[in-house]
């Protein structure tokens, strides 16, 4: 299948391309690999950083570089949810250890890893800047906050019941 963005988002993507000058079009990369791993499934393919390349006129080399770099950007295939689960200081301190473990039992899996259904993959993540609220995690573009082992357990759900997950995971992306 050829990797091509919607034409809502190539909009979004020329929009932000027209934020630099000509020439200086590689800024823009980092906000047009977010759009990239929301649009393709939460990861980055070596076809959808090609096409990220061609779109930018770029070298391949150039998108794999920073995309290898950032943790936030996914290197291979995961879950339609994906729950990253902050394990930083005040987050640990505040039970995220125990709320990793109530997902991994939740779900039959452990951190790293993806559901069979392909519903759900866990990791955790450095700081997600939302400290003041620990422990949390964040799935798509939004964070959960003050967990509980009862907030994960409706949040699971809820996520469980979602008809669309594109849809779903890109609906609070940010007009840029
Ligand atoms: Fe978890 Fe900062 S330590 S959000």
């Amino acid at each position: 299948m050829d990797v091509k963005f919607s034409d809502e988002t190539l909009a979004l993507v020329n929009k932000i391309i027209k934020h630099y000058p000509e020439g200086k079009h590689k800024s823009a990369l980092l906000p047009l690999l977010h759009l990239a791993q929301a649009e393709f499934n939460g990861w980055l393919s070596v076809p959808t950083m090609d096409y990220v390349a061609s779109l930018l006129n770029i070298k391949p080399i150039e998108v794999y570089e920073v995309a290898s770099f950032y943790t936030m950007f996914n290197m291979k295939p995961v879950g339609k949810c994906l729950l990253e689960v902050c394990r930083t200081g005040p987050c640990m301190l505040r039970g995220s250890e125990d709320i990793v473990a109530h997902i991994e039992n939740r779900l039959g899996i452990k951190e790293g890893e993806t559901t069979a259904d392909g519903l759900f993959t866990l990791m955790t993540t450095e700081c997600l800047g939302s400290c003041g609220t620990a422990p949390m995690l964040q799935c798509g573009a939004d964070y959960y906050e003050n967990l509980t082992n009862e907030k994960v357990d409706t949040l699971l759900e809820k996520l469980a019941t979602v008809k669309d997950y594109s849809t779903y995971m890109r609906s609070n992306r940010q007009e840029i």
